[in-house]
């Protein structure tokens, strides 16, 4: 990989379409959409009532739990595959908000499409005319936070250590809510680091721990350096931050050994002092948004 002129060229873009996009909701704007046209429902079939009933069934069936999967249709050719992931650490009740603004924006973001992914913050959607439960797709796509770390050798092998462990934690270890981990680590003379692993919960926890691992190898492609950074696909992701970017009481209680940090926020996730540009890159597909973190 060629790596500096190439983010550089796509910064300058980013950040020109930047001024395009009201960055006043996080909430509101998807971080990534995955919409692939390769072949269109036609309107008013029965695909498209499927896809239909399965955006408007998914947030309540998927937000008690924060997980839920389901085919919606009776013959092979119609039938629609859907899943909603909500990030472990939130309530019941943003999870549901959050997957009800993905649902709303799904078809508009994808106009005819038969397969399409859309993530959040704190969720993730995603349907297709075929069927993909249990299957790891090992596409990435990354973010990175614009600013530098001061010490990289000590901050990553903290880093490293950190998210070997909770990719470890939410394969392995059933979890409350299952295969997502939170924690933190306090790295000397530095920064914290918070970091997080979630996979989706129709993989196997081989899978699950395959998928994340993979994600952490991408860390100095995505991110190295950095002070905090996500890397996530349609099965799996990672994220890790030098602030507290999780809600400490998640939707179960999870085994996480996390220690409460002091100042917590609640609510909103990342939602706080916003400055720092993430940057949003895909191999292969559009360039879709940019995000703000705290
Ligand atoms: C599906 O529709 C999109 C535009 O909505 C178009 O770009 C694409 O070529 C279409 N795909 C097929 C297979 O017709
Ligand atoms: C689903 O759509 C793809 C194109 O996205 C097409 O190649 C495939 O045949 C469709 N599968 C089914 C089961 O309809
Ligand atoms: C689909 O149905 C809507 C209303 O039910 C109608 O207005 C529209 O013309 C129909 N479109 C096609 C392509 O049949
Ligand atoms: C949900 O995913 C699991 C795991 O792949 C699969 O066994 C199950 O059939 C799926 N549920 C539905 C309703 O399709
Ligand atoms: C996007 O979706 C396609 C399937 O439609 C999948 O093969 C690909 O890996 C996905 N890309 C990302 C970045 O998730
Ligand atoms: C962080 O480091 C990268 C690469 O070394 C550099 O391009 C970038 O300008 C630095 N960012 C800041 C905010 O200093
Ligand atoms: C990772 O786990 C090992 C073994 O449980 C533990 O000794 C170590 O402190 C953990 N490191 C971090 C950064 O969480
Ligand atoms: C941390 O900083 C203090 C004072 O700045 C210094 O004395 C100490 O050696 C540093 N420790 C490490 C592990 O870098
Ligand atoms: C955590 O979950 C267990 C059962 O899974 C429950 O008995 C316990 O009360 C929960 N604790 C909290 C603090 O919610």
């Amino acid at each position: 990989m060629e790596p500096s002129p190439f983010r550089f060229l796509l910064c300058s873009v980013l950040l020109l379409i930047l001024l395009h996009i009201p960055t006043s909701k996080s909430e509101a704007s998807s971080l990534f959409v995955n919409c692939s046209t390769a072949a269109n429902f036609t309107a008013n079939s029965t695909f498209q009532s499927n896809l239909n009933h399965l955006l408007s069934t998914l947030p309540v069936a998927a937000s008690p739990s924060g997980f839920y999967n389901t085919t919606v249709g009776q013959n092979g050719v119609d039938q629609v595959y859907g899943l909603a992931l909500c990030r472990g650490d939130i309530s019941a009740s943003d999870c549901n908000a959050c997957l009800t603004t993905a649902a709303q924006h799904a078809v508009g973001e994808c106009p005819r499409g038969t397969s399409n992914t859309l993530w959040y913050d704190t969720c993730m959607l995603r349907y297709s005319n075929s069927s993909f439960f249990g299957v790891v797709d090992w596409a990435q796509i990354f973010a990175w936070n614009l600013h530098n770390v001061t010490d990289p050798n000590l901050f990553d092998d903290q880093l490293y250590q950190l998210m070997r462990n909770l990719s470890t934690e939410a394969a392995y270890r059933s979890g409350r809510p299952p295969m997502f981990a939170v924690g933190q680590v306090q790295v000397i003379n530095s920064t914290n680091i918070y970091g997080l692993a979630q996979c989706t919960r129709d993989l196997s926890q081989n899978d699950c721990y395959g998928c994340l691992s993979n994600c952490i190898k991408s860390i100095p492609n995505c991110c190295a350096t950095r002070i905090g950074g996500r890397i996530f696909g349609e099965t799996c992701m990672i994220r890790f931050e030098s602030a507290p970017f999780y809600n400490l009481s998640p939707i179960g209680n999870t085994t996480a050994p996390s220690p409460a940090p002091s100042g917590q926020n609640k609510g909103d996730g990342s939602k706080g002092s916003g400055v720092t540009r993430t940057i949003i890159i895909l191999f292969g597909l559009m360039i879709h948004t940019t995000i703000l973190l705290t």
